[in-house]
């Protein structure tokens, strides 16, 4: 199989774990563009991958609507997209394993996020394979382009590799999928320490982590007691001055400037956490509203999951079957 992309086709694929309450980084890093690219795109509230670390069943069901909404309420639209839950797909399942087949310990275990997070007797197997189910999510949908955040790029990078093994191995199978990096804001930092990234499994409470449903005076408070220096010259220095740079950096994605020229109109550090503050209120109150409107019908936001999984099941399961196929299973399925 070639690696390149199907002729005229620039299909997308990528998704957000409901494992926590969605932060401005999952704003930035992927629904702004999986709203900006929504013509023959896959979106996946990937619940699946939030078994791989302890878990609550009741929260885990809310979370999952919740993220779901925030996809609907940032934009993207049912009748483009196709936006679907990953267990409603049984497909995602029966792939990875197969990939597991085909992915070797030596690369899973050098994951960055295995690395951090696993590695102790009672880590969850699963932490250990998601990247194979990952890469099912990937390559069962013949993504050309994977759009996410720096974090995740080792990751499309093991769906990469795994796609071409099996196609090496097995016959052409698989569309090789390529990363398409965020091209602004790719790592929001964590504001009140800029060494991290911001990320939603820190406590709910976190004073550096804007979640997209905080309220307006919740952000602003949070970005005026963003950490900085104290050296008060206003420079885009990411290695010198993080949590500056974050600053500006939040502030020109918004903007659509490069962060210099975003923070070049502002000469004092609290001008510039103002303007910061009023652009991600302007960007993020809307969604909440319409998120919180989608969260009192939960039938019909049911109903538009139910209709994007059977859109997802139908080329899932085209795929699946020429997976199977090709790897050696027999039976009348598919
Ligand atoms: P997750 O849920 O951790 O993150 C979802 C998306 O948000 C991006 N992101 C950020 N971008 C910028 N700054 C940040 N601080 C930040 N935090 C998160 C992530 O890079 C990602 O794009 N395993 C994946 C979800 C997934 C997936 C997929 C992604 C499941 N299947 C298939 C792509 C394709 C995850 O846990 O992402």
């Amino acid at each position: 199989m070639t690696t390149h992309p199907l002729p005229g086709r620039d299909r997308l694929l990528s998704g957000i774990t409901p494992s926590g309450s969605l932060t401005l980084g999952n704003y930035l890093g992927a629904l702004r563009r999986f709203r900006d690219a929504q013509d023959d795109a896959f979106y996946v509230v990937a619940n699946l991958h939030a078994l791989t670390t302890a878990h609550d069943p009741t929260p885990l069901r809310e979370r999952t609507m919740s993220t779901a909404a925030l996809f609907f309420a940032s934009g993207l639209d049912p009748d483009r997209a196709t936006v679907f839950v990953q267990s409603d797909v049984p497909a995602h399942v029966e792939l990875g394993y197969l990939l597991e087949c085909v992915a070797y310990v030596g690369e899973l275990g050098r994951m960055i996020q295995f690395k951090e997070k696993g590695g102790q007797p009672r880590t969850r197997a699963s932490l250990f394979t998601y990247p194979c189910l990952m890469a099912a999510d990937i390559l069962l949908y013949e993504a050309v382009r994977v759009p996410v955040g720096g974090d995740q790029s080792q990751h499309v990078e093991l769906a990469r590799d795994v796609a071409i093994r099996f196609n090496g191995l097995y016959g052409p199978t698989f569309v090789v999928p390529e990363l398409a990096a965020a091209p602004a804001a790719a790592r929001v930092r964590d504001l009140a320490d800029p060494a991290r990234k911001m990320s939603k499994s820190a406590p709910d409470d976190a004073a550096g982590v804007i979640r997209m449903l905080d309220r307006p005076d919740v952000i602003r408070r949070k970005i005026q007691r963003a950490v900085t220096d104290g050296d008060g010259r206003m420079v885009y220095d990411p290695d010198a001055k993080p949590g500056l740079a974050n600053l500006a950096e939040i502030l020109g994605a918004l903007t659509g400037q490069a962060p210099a020229e975003a923070m070049s109109g502002y000469g004092r550090y609290g001008d510039l956490k103002s303007a910061c503050a009023d652009a991600v209120v302007d960007a993020l109150d809307p969604v909440r509203r319409r998120h919180d409107q989608l969260m009192g019908d939960v039938d019909e936001l049911t109903a538009l999951l139910a209709r994007g999984a059977q859109r997802a099941a139908e080329v899932a399961d085209r795929t699946l079957g020429r997976a199977r196929a090709a790897i050696g299973l027999v039976g009348a399925r598919r």
